[in-house]
């Protein structure tokens, strides 16, 4: 299987093809990008990864996709199913010279469309490390709503690493039906550079 072709009116959300390998592995060694997340990645590991998503892909007929922005690969942004857990989990990475512009919620909130109205899930999900405000922001943006009751260690990373305790997120199809066409976060996607 293959995934859809998603747009946007600045983003192309697309499958991944072996030319994308560079442009990820530059994105998965940048340190401003991992610093929330865990370790940098060599060209092996961020290569394995790419495998993965792939195979997702293929598997399920959906998965992470490659965003293009004017014609470049600047991230991804797309569903995952855990290894440890039940459920559908949104995930976003983006390249870090590209932050600030509103990328990642635009991004999502395609996806979301799609897993919703094609993919029909009930619900999705989307957890990141306690820290990481600037992820809990675009989960805030897109409506997704906390759940602290759903806060946990995540299992993959090292019970001594500041980024274990994790916080969960919720959007179901109530909710999202209830926000389609809300244009709250519209203004932000004027390509503002906040560099
Ligand atoms: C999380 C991430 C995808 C957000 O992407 P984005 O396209 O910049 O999203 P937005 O423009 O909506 O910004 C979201 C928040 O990021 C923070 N942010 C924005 N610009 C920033 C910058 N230049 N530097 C640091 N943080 C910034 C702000 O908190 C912002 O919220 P605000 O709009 O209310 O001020 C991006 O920061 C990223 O790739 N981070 C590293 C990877 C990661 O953490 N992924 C999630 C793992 S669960």
């Amino acid at each position: 299987m293959t995934a859809a072709v998603l747009t946007t009116d600045r983003l192309t959300l697309r499958g991944w093809h072996d030319s994308d390998r560079a442009a990820f592995h530059a994105l998965n060694s940048d340190e401003r990008v991992m610093a929330t997340i865990g370790p940098v990645m060599s060209r092996g590991e961020s290569d394995a990864f790419m495998n993965r998503i792939m195979r997702h892909v293929a598997d399920h007929g959906y998965g992470v996709w490659c965003v293009e922005l004017a014609g470049e690969s600047i991230g991804y942004t797309g569903f995952m199913i855990p290894w440890f857990r039940d459920g559908v989990e949104i995930g976003w990475r983006i390249r870090s010279d590209h932050w600030g512009r509103g990328i990642a919620p635009e991004a999502a909130r395609v996806c979301l469309r799609h897993g919703f109205d094609v993919l029909d899930f009930d619900e999705v999900l989307s957890f990141t490390s306690e820290t990481n405000t600037s992820s809990r922001r675009v989960m805030e943006k897109i409506g997704m709503a906390h759940d602290p009751a759903g806060d946990f260690d995540h299992p993959g990373v090292p019970a001594s690493s500041p980024l274990r305790p994790h916080v969960l997120y919720r959007l179901d199809r109530g909710r999202w039906e209830a926000r389609t066409g809300e244009t709250v976060d519209a203004h932000r996607n004027g390509y503002r550079d906040r560099s």
